[in-house]
């Protein structure tokens, strides 16, 4: 009597389980639509497999900054005579912050020093994802500023090197 109580009862559960998976599902499926309507597929690409999402040890340049949104973005960067071999990024922000950290790391791969200051902005950052919405443009912002911020730390840091040692990370 109290087997079968039992077994009906994982029975139960089960279809509870599964009940609530779909339900999940349709319900990640609904939001993905509505996002797929508002954001370019790039824009989904970079939200859902974020590009150099890391941190890196005693980068040459290092910024924090935070955005009008309170979010803030951290970005590292490690060159090497003056070209930038590695960028990477974190955040405590949403999806498109996450895009537009994933786009600035990916475009100042690769550059020198002068043309990532001079090519990586905000319209740049914005044009490469396919546009955006108006209200998450200021994430785009925080992206280009917070790697500009780090650059000029990179050039600060070449004049005082020994300052790397006594600032975070
Ligand atoms: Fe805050 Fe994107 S930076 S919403």
């Amino acid at each position: 009597m109290i087997k079968n109580k039992l077994k009906d009862s994982i029975k139960t559960e089960r279809t509870d389980n599964s009940n609530l998976n779909e339900f999940t599902r349709q319900l990640q499926e609904q939001i993905f639509n509505q996002l797929k309507k508002q954001y370019s597929d790039i824009v989904l690409d970079y939200w859902q497999h974020p590009r150099n999402y890391k941190s890196l040890k005693n980068p040459d340049g290092y910024a924090k900054e935070k955005g009008s949104c309170g979010d803030s973005m951290e970005m590292f960067i490690r060159m090497k005579k003056d070209i930038i071999v590695e960028c990477s990024f974190l955040t405590d922000g949403c999806g498109t912050t996450i895009a537009c950290g994933s786009t600035a790391t990916e475009m100042a791969k690769g550059k020198s020093f002068t043309e990532a200051l001079a090519l990586i902005s905000a319209q740049e950052i914005i044009k490469h994802l396919q546009g955006l919405p108006e209200a998450d443009t200021h994430c785009a912002y925080l992206a280009a500023e917070t790697l500009r911020r780090a650059l000029a730390d990179y050039l600060h840091q070449k004049k005082a090197p020994w300052k790397k040692h006594y600032r975070r990370p």
